[in-house]
Order: structure tokens, then sequence, then C-alpha cells
């Protein structure tokens, strides 16, 4: 019998089976996602063709004007949200503060958290970039969404996920059942179910990190990325190195063939912990991997404020453990 062919839609109708206080509103949230992600899809297939389309005066062939990936990204995901009329708050990597929800488009109890584009700079080189996501229930009493509401740690997220614009277009989610994956079918427009029930290997033979930043490693980093270094084929290593500079990518690749991805405290934490570090360690534990800041988990740190960064190491869990091992040694004794 050829393999069941399971739809986006199937799939969150069955999963709602597993979550019995899910609403219906969740789900629309995630279609009106979805949406927004076919469009910025689309627009990364076009984005070398941009400026010819666009030529003369920045407007492309429909008249509109020719806006920049991660600025239409942003502005196709918070549309959809507010369209949703299920979120009563939202924050973007790209905006200073919250963005407002008007009266208007209907609140609900969702506070969605997102990085409309990862990998920006890799946008203009053809190389695969990304956006991810991350969902919280309102907290607050009253309609309107606060800050409070944002500012919860990662283990209360009730959802999180990324997509990859690679060579094939790719969602991957977890609602804390597991993290599943599922490929974009461009010639009938559907996600369909290509990865199911993801486990990340618990050790892996790749790592990952900007070997640029060498001489301003903290000492228990340097030792460790030494020791993947060294040769010792009872234990795979040395490691491969493998660095995209797109998050979304490095992290697919590890939860796929297992290994460590890391960018580290010093010279000085760079991922985001609302749009970045917290989703994806959402992701990875539900996948049976690990995220650390290299001293303590990556879901346990309460946010004091919307874009702080945090270092972020994440992948199989023997290897983050190794690294952790590694940065508890090099510590100064007190
Ligand atoms: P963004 O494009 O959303 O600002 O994120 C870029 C991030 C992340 O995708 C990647 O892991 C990291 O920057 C790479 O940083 P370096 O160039 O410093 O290695
Ligand atoms: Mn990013
Ligand atoms: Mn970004």
């Amino acid at each position: 019998m050829p393999p069941r062919i399971v739809t986006l839609e199937r799939h969150i109708t069955e999963q709602q089976k597993l979550h019995p206080a899910a609403s219906g509103r969740f789900t629309g949230l995630l279609w009106e996602f979805v949406l927004a992600v076919k469009m910025i899809a689309r627009e990364v297939r076009r984005a070398g063709l941009i400026d010819i389309l666009g030529a003369a005066g920045h407007q492309n062939v429909h008249g509109e004007k020719v806006q920049k990936l991660d600025e239409y990204a942003q502005e196709r995901i918070a549309e959809a949200m507010l369209n949703s009329g299920s979120v009563c708050a939202m924050a973007s990597e790209e905006t200073p503060d919250m963005i407002p929800i008007p009266r208007e488009a209907g609140r609900g109890h969702y506070v969605f958290l997102f990085d409309p584009l990862d990998g920006s700079s890799n946008i203009d080189v053809n190389i695969s970039i990304g956006t991810i996501f991350s969902i919280h229930r309102k907290i607050t009493p009253g309609e309107e969404g606060t800050l409070q509401d944002c500012l919860q740690p990662g283990y209360k997220q009730l959802a999180a996920g990324y997509v990859l614009y690679g060579s094939s277009v790719m969602l991957v989610f977890t609602t804390g059942k597991g993290v599943h994956g599922f490929t974009l079918d461009p010639t009938v427009g559907e996600f369909l179910l290509s990865h199911p029930d993801l486990r990340m290997p618990p050790r892996g033979r790749i790592y990952s990190i900007n070997e640029g930043n060498t001489a301003s490693w903290d000492p228990g980093t340097a030792a460790y990325v030494k020791h993947l270094k060294e040769k010792n084929e009872a234990d795979g290593r040395p490691y491969t190195l493998r660095y995209v500079g797109t998050l979304v990518a490095d992290f697919h690749r590890t939860l796929i063939n297992g290994g460590i991805f890391m960018y580290p405290a010093a010279p000085k934490p760079k991922l985001r912990l609302l749009y970045e570090a917290a989703p994806m360690a959402m992701i990875a534990e539900q996948a049976r991997g690990r995220a650390s800041t290299g001293s303590g988990r990556i879901l346990d740190i309460v946010p004091t404020e919307l874009h702080q960064k945090v270092p972020l190491i994440v992948g199989s869990a023997d290897d983050v453990a190794d690294y952790e091992t590694f940065v508890r040694k090099a510590r100064p004794k007190t």
C-alpha cells in the first residue's frame, strides 16, 4: 500500500484529539500563519528577480511597491495574526516594542512571538533562510496583552516551530507532543507530513559554530572545540564542521543528523531568547535533544526584556552535556 498522504490540515485535526483543551482558534491561527508562509515562500523563490520585476520606481508587475524580504515577511505574518483574531499580544525581532493589536481586529488568548526572516545576511547569496515562531497563552487578566504576557519562560510555550526556505520549503513544529515536519508540495500548495515524530540522535558527528570568533571564545568553548577536532575513532572524532549562518538551517541539520550548534557567551551572545533560542529549545527537547546556555536550561530562563540575548548551545543530548562539562571544568575555582 502506498504511504498515506497526511496534509497539515489532517494532522492538526488528529493532533487536536490529543489536546482535549485545544480550541479551534489555535488551528485558525496556524492556518493564517501557513498562508503568510506560503506568500513569503513565493517571494523567496523570486528574490533574485525582484529588482528586474520591480525595475523603475521599484514597482513590481502588479504595481506594488517592492519590499525588502524581511519587511515583507514581517508584514505578512503580523497581518496574518491580526486576521486570526486569536492573538492578544505580538512581538517580533524586527520591531523594538510590542506590535499593537487594534481592538477591531478581535483579541484572543494567544501571544505570538516571531523572527520573520532568520539568516537575513544569506538572502542576497541564495542560501537557505527561515522564519521562527513561539506561542504562549495569555497570563494577565483583561483583554489586552501586556509585556508580562510576552516575557514568559520557554517551558511555558504552547507551541514553537520554524519554516526553512531551503531546497524545499519545510514547516517543523511542536505543540508539546513531539516534533513533526511538513514539506510544501509546490504543485498543490499543501504542506504534507514528511517527517513524523522527529528525534534527534543522542550523539552526532557534526559541530556548528562561527569559527571566526575563535580568538574571543571562553576557555570552556575553546577546550571543547579543540576536543572535537582531535582524532579518536572510538567516539567518532574528529567531528565535521558545518556552519550556514542561518540558525534555522543549522538547527534543522542538527535535528535531523544530530550533533551540536553553538553560539556561545563569548565574545557576546547574539541569539534572541524570545524569537530564536526558546522556540528552538522547545523543539530540541521535544525531539529528545537538549538546549543550554552552557550552564543552564534555556527553557528555564525568565526573560526580562523583549530583545534579550542569550548563549545557545543546542543539539544531541550527549553532545550538549559534553559541552557543559567542558565549561564547568574551565570555570575558575572560587
Ligand atoms: P537574523 O538574520 O534573524 O538577524 O539572525 C541571524 C543569526 C542566526 O540566523 C545565525 O545563527 C547567526 O545570526 C549567525 O551569526 P554570525 O554571523 O555572527 O555567525
Ligand atoms: Mn534570526
Ligand atoms: Mn531575523
